[in-house]
């Protein structure tokens, strides 16, 4: 499974031949200007709540793609009156299987209004099932015990916020490991504006010395999961 970081918490995985996109926000991402949008044909588009820093581009690249676009049903709803039909909507705790593998909708502790004002239901993380691999995709959140639920899976990766201010800090992504049982992680949701900016040198340290992976790849950087 190979994954792609187009900066911020926009991601693209590619399993099976499929390819599916996470939460796009980059031609507003000044740290993203080399990423041409136009270029993204994903299968899949994946949204883990309504803000704009998450869904900013996805008119354009759906439109381009004519992906299928996955999230909450409220998000889906509201897709539909904006003309985007092909959405599937669910809900926290629901999984389902997709032909490239299953998707299960996991809590996230945030908030999520849409960018005109609409409801746009919970915030929401992702538990993606595909090639043997599970991946834990957070989405915004703060640490919460409901991550413990994640304790068994046996989770290969997980894809956390480190930014801090909006979303966890590098400390609590550490936290977070112990309580998701996964010492693999990514890390997503800094640098992009100047209120999340992070020292990557001393977050990488601190994972290190908690025994932890942290991979933090260029922004159009790929890594193999
Ligand atoms: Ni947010
Ligand atoms: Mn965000």
């Amino acid at each position: 499974m190979k994954y792609t970081w187009y900066g911020h918490a926009s991601f693209e995985l590619e399993t099976g031949g499929k390819k599916l996109l996470f939460d796009p926000f980059i031609s507003h991402n000044e740290l993203a200007k080399h990423i041409d949008i136009n270029s993204l044909k994903p299968d899949y588009i994946l949204l883990s709540h309504g803000h704009g820093d998450h869904i900013a581009d996805l008119f354009t690249i759906q439109k381009n793609s004519g992906a299928k676009v996955i999230c909450i049903a409220e998000i889906a709803g509201w897709l539909g009156s904006k003309g985007v039909a092909d959405a599937h909507g669910m809900n926290i705790g629901g999984g389902f299987n997709f032909d490239f593998g299953r998707v299960k909708m996991v809590n996230a502790i945030h908030s999520s209004g849409l960018p005109d004002g609409s409801y746009g239901g919970n915030p929401a993380g992702f538990v993606i099932y595909a090639e043997g691999k599970k991946i834990y995709f957070s989405g915004d959140t703060a640490l919460t015990y409901d991550m413990k639920l994640l304790a068994d899976e046996n989770l290969d990766w997980a894809i956390l916020p480190i930014g801090d201010n909006y979303t966890m800090s590098a400390d609590d992504a550490i936290k977070a490991t112990d309580f998701i049982n996964c010492k693999n992680v990514i890390g997503v949701h800094y640098d992009t504006f100047p209120v999340i900016k992070i020292d990557q040198a001393e977050v990488a340290a601190k994972f290190k010395n908690a025994g932890l992976n942290l991979q933090l790849p260029a922004i159009g950087g790929s890594l193999e999961l």
